[in-house]
C-alpha cells in the first residue's frame, strides 16, 4: 500500500504576483508502508521544500499529494493539524524539542494531546525509549541530555503515536559523526522492529546509507534513483558515486566517513 502518493508537485516561490524561484517541477514521488527513503541533493536543489510540501506546512502550486488516501491541501485548518498530528512525525535537524517539558513529556505530548490515558501512553513509551536507549534520560531537561541523545528523543516523539509517515530534514546535521550513527542506528531499528514508513531529507551519504532506496533531485527535478543492493558499506559507495554524477555543491560534506 502506498502511503505517500505525489504527483506532478510543483512549487514556484513568488512576492506579490511575481515569480521569485521555481524551486520543484513536476516531482513524482510514491513511499509503500514501511520504505525508508532517502532524497538527496546538491544545496538548493529543493529537498526542504519538497519536505515543507509533504509535510503539509506549505502548499504545492501545482501537482497532487496524497497521504494514506487523503489530499491534505482539500483540509480546512483545523483538519489540516489534526490531520498532521496524527498521520505524521516530524525529525529537524535542530531537534525541536520544548526546553521546559522534561525528554519524557517531550516525547509523550502527541499521545497527551490525543486523551490517552497515563497508563496507556507509559505502556507505548517504555519499549520505545528502551530500544532508542533514552529510557535513563527520561526525566532530564533537554539542556541535560547530549545532541545525539534529544534527536533519539525526537525520534520516540515523531513515531510514539504511529504515524502514516515519518519525516525528517538533515536530523544529523547538527551531530558528530558517533551520534549520527547512533542516531541513524535507531531509526533504522524503529523502521524494521515498529515498520516506521520513513521519508528522509539529506545531504550526507553517511545518513543517507541507512536507507533503502535513495531520490536525487537537482535543480527541482527528480534526477535519479538507487536501490540497496548489498551492505550499508556498499550502499554508501553507490551513493557518492550517484553524487559525482550528480554534481552540484554539497557544502562540506564529509565524504570520508563510513
Ligand atoms: N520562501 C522562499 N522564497 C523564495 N525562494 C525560496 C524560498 N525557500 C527556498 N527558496 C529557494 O528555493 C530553492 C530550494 O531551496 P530548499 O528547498 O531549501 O533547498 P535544499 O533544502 O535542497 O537546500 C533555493 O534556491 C532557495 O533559495
Ligand atoms: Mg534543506
Amino acid at each position: 500500500m502506498s502511503v505517500l502518493r505525489a504527483q506532478g508537485l510543483g512549487k514556484i516561490y513568488s512576492s506579490k504576483g511575481n515569480v521569485v524561484y521555481k524551486a520543484l517541477e513536476d516531482i513524482d514521488l510514491q513511499v509503500e508502508a514501511g520504505e525508508f527513503v532517502g532524497v538527496m541533493g546538491p544545496s538548493g536543489s529543493g529537498k526542504t521544500t519538497l519536505l515543507n510540501l509533504l509535510a503539509t506546512i506549505d502548499r504545492p502550486t501545482s501537482g497532487t499529494i496524497e497521504i494514506n488516501g487523503v489530499n491534505p491541501v482539500k483540509l480546512i485548518e483545523n483538519k489540516l493539524a489534526l490531520f498532521r498530528r496524527r498521520e505524521l512525525g516530524f525529525v529537524f535537524q535542530d531537534f525541536n524539542l520544548l526546553d521546559t517539558l522534561s525528554i519524557q513529556e517531550n516525547i509523550i505530548l502527541p499521545l497527551v494531546l490525543e486523551g490517552m490515558k497515563p497508563a496507556s501512553i507509559l505502556q507505548r513509551l517504555s519499549p520505545i525509549a528502551e530500544m532508542l536507549g533514552i529510557s535513563a534520560i527520561l526525566n532530564k531537561r533537554t539542556y541535560e541530555v547530549s545532541g545525539g541523545q534529544k534527536q533519539r528523543a525526537a525520534i520516540a516523539r515523531a513515531i510514539i503515536h504511529q504515524p502514516s509517515l515519518v519525516l525528517a530534514d538533515e536530523l544529523t546535521g547538527n551531530l558528530d559523526s558517533k551520534a549520527a550513527k547512533d542516531v541513524m542506528d535507531a531509526l533504522k531499528e524503529m523502521n524494521e522492529k515498529l515498520k516506521a514508513t520513513v521519508l528522509m531529507v539529506t545531504h550526507d551519504p553517511f545518513s543517507a546509507s541507512y536507507c533503502e532506496r535513495i531520490v536525487f533531485i537537482k535543480d527541482g527535478k527528480l534526477f535519479s534513483e538507487i536501490r540497496k543492493g548489498g551492505n550499508r558499506q556498499a550502499f554508501f559507495q553507490q551513493i557518492l558515486d550517484a553524487l559525482s554524477v550528480l554534481g552540484g555543491n554539497f557544502d562540506d560534506v564529509p565524504f570520508a566517513r563510513a
